[in-house]
């Protein structure tokens, strides 16, 4: 951990957390203490998704996403815990402390490296302005990129010279080192002396979510300069597999549109924005991955990737489809006509062509089976042979409804037994013992009639307020609870140290204890009515009472017996009341 532990609370302290998720686009209602809203990590249709400003806690009962703002600024925008930190930070207004000197190494590096790729950003834009800029313009000019658009992706011009990029930089008093390092240099083999990477190109900065450019996408613009283009390198805050071009300038509308639409290249990207298709993305120069499909599935709910119409194009979308049948986004495959791209298809047919071309989309699973049919010669043979292509991607999906949804849709239009298919996969699969574990789990509250109002209130105050904590575990036993899954509970929280309680973080369980953790988070969501903590204890202590006076009257064999139950509940009685204090 790079941040000191009081840092990190400062920054959560000042961090609204309900503000937070309400800017990431959840739309929050408050119930009581609790906001509720639509979870933002699965698609869902009735929020079950909770917030809790007064602890700082989210906990969705969906999908048990759960954690303080900084694990839901983490897993939202896809940022470092370090960047998390320093993002909230900077929200809050509290400056950064430098403390260890690993830290102030690190960052300093990785604040290096963006600096110097913000300043060849800013050199490449004020360059195609410049004299410097002509070739660039007038290839956009026949490009037609409008300059709207080369403002919106902030296009620019590397200088057709072998220095004009790093004698800038060095003159921004940006190490040569670190120049390197973002990939703007190189150096010679034989000669050792640096030179720009990226000369004479059309320069495509590329953003991560917060807007900072963390490496280029460069076009050659002349016919004879190969190849057609260069690419930054991967750098401790450049991932190509999490990066997507467009989705900074995209992010808002996604969020909206709740819908994004997948193209291959920088330039298709520009011409679909032109046209109003502010949700289009694209990979950076690799191929789409399982990651960037679950960074954009918290943003939208449907994706559909276009591909071209050749060959390639067919195969690139079958082998998409797959990769797509096992996110939960809702997903479409669209084949553009042959020897057309997005941008040309554009160009060509404009917006509503281009809106009639996407209602052609075709369900990725559909366009799976029907690919995958036509792969294989149409015999019970070719059909076993097709089936053993799609049992891999159908045992992905790892919501169980929709994996039996998927099976049968496959089967009925493979004209495969459902039965057959579905044994099948058992045999690839051969994990069926789950369910009987997860109905005994801890957190899954018994039915409001079988459980004590008054175990249940004490839980909860206890939860609440930690300081409770010493007196209550003096002076009560689990066996005390009646409730069984109280007891459980009660007999787990025993064994926590002592400190937990002083300021009750239930986060804290979330890895030591899952269990645990979600029958706790159960138990803080729910609202409280005000009501004496004291009282509660009392009761219990005085229905216990009574059940053991009633037992042991129950087993008495004479007057003796019966006696000897009366004195002792008397006796107890009288303890309770010197207990009095305990229950203040
Ligand atoms: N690409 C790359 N390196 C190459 C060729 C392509 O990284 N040598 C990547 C780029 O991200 C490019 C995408 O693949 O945007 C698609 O390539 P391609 O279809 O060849 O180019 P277009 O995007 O159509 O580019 P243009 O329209 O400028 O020809
Ligand atoms: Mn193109």
């Amino acid at each position: 951990m790079q941040f000191s532990k009081d840092f990190i609370q400062k920054v959560l302290n000042a961090t609204d957390i309900v503000e937070l998720v309400s800017e990431h686009g959840v739309a929050l209602k408050q119930t009581g203490i609790n906001f509720k809203g639509l979870c933002p990590f699965h698609s869902e249709k009735t929020p079950s998704f909770n917030v809790n400003s007064q602890r700082g806690f989210f906990h969705c009962f969906g999908c048990k996403a759960s954690g303080d703002s900084i694990k839901f600024l983490m897993q939202i925008d896809r940022l470092s815990f370090t960047e998390t930190v320093e993002e909230l930070a900077k929200r809050a207004g509290i400056p950064l402390e430098k403390n260890s000197a690993q830290t102030r190494r690190q960052s300093s590096e990785e604040e290096g490296g963006l600096r110097c790729l913000r300043e060849a950003a800013s050199f490449y834009r004020e360059n195609l302005s410049g004299p410097v800029g002509k070739i660039a313009q007038k290839y956009l000019h026949q490009r037609q990129v409008s300059e709207n658009m080369s403002e919106r992706f902030q296009l620019g011009i590397s200088p057709d010279s072998w220095d004009e990029t790093l004698k800038s930089l060095k003159q921004k008093n940006i190490p040569q080192q670190i120049i390197a390092r973002a990939g703007l240099i190189k150096s010679g083999e034989k000669t050792g002396n640096f030179y720009d990477t990226f000369r004479g190109r059309l320069m495509f900065p590329i953003k991560d979510v917060r807007g900072r450019c963390i490496g280029f996408g460069a076009r050659a613009v002349k016919p004879d300069d190969k190849p057609k283009y260069l690419n930054s390198p991967e750098t401790s805050y450049y991932h190509k597999s999490r990066t997507l071009y467009g989705l900074f300038e995209g992010l808002e509308d996604i969020r909206k549109k709740r819908r994004l639409i997948f193209v291959e290249g920088y330039l298709d990207v520009i011409r679909l924005h032109e046209h109003g298709f502010t949700e289009t993305v694209a990979p950076c120069g690799t191929a789409l991955t399982p990651e960037h499909l679950k960074i954009v599935s918290r943003y939208a709910d449907t994706a559909i990737l276009l591909f071209d119409g050749d060959t390639a194009g067919k195969n690139a979308a079958l082998r998409h489809a797959h990769l797509l049948l096992p996110q939960s986004m809702e997903s479409y495959i669209l084949n553009l006509p042959e020897g057309e791209d997005p941008d040309t298809f554009l160009l060509i047919h404009g917006k509503e062509g281009f809106e009639q071309l996407l209602e052609r989309k075709v369900p990725a699973l559909d366009y799976l089976v029907q690919q995958t049919i036509n792969k294989f010669p149409d015999s019970i043979q070719g059909r076993m042979q097709g089936l053993e292509e799609l049992l891999p991607t159908l045992n992905q999906i790892k919501d169980p409804k929709r994996q039996q949804l998927t099976l049968t849709t496959i089967a009925e239009r493979m004209k495969i037994p459902a039965e057959i298919l579905s044994r099948e996969l058992k045999r690839k699969t051969n994990k069926n013992l789950r369910t009987e574990q997860e109905n005994v789990m801890l957190h899954r509250l018994p039915k409001k009639t079988t459980i004590s109002q008054d175990e249940q209130w004490l839980l909860q105050s206890l939860l609440r307020n930690g300081q409770l904590w010493p007196r209550v575990r003096e002076h009560l036993k689990p066996e005390e609870f009646k409730t069984p899954h109280f007891h459980r509970l009660y007999a787990r929280l025993l064994q926590l140290p002592d400190e937990a309680f002083q300021a009750f973080d239930p986060l804290k369980l979330e890895e030591s204890d899952p269990e645990l953790f979600q029958s706790v988070m159960m138990l803080l969501e729910e609202e409280i009515p005000i009501h004496d903590f004291g009282l509660s204890l009392k009761r219990i202590k005085e229905r216990n009472l009574e059940i053991e006076y009633q037992q042991s009257l129950l087993h008495s064999q004479n007057n003796e017996d019966r006696a000897k139950a009366g004195a002792k509940r008397r006796n107890e009685e009288e303890k309770l009341k010197s207990l009095k204090q305990f229950f203040q």
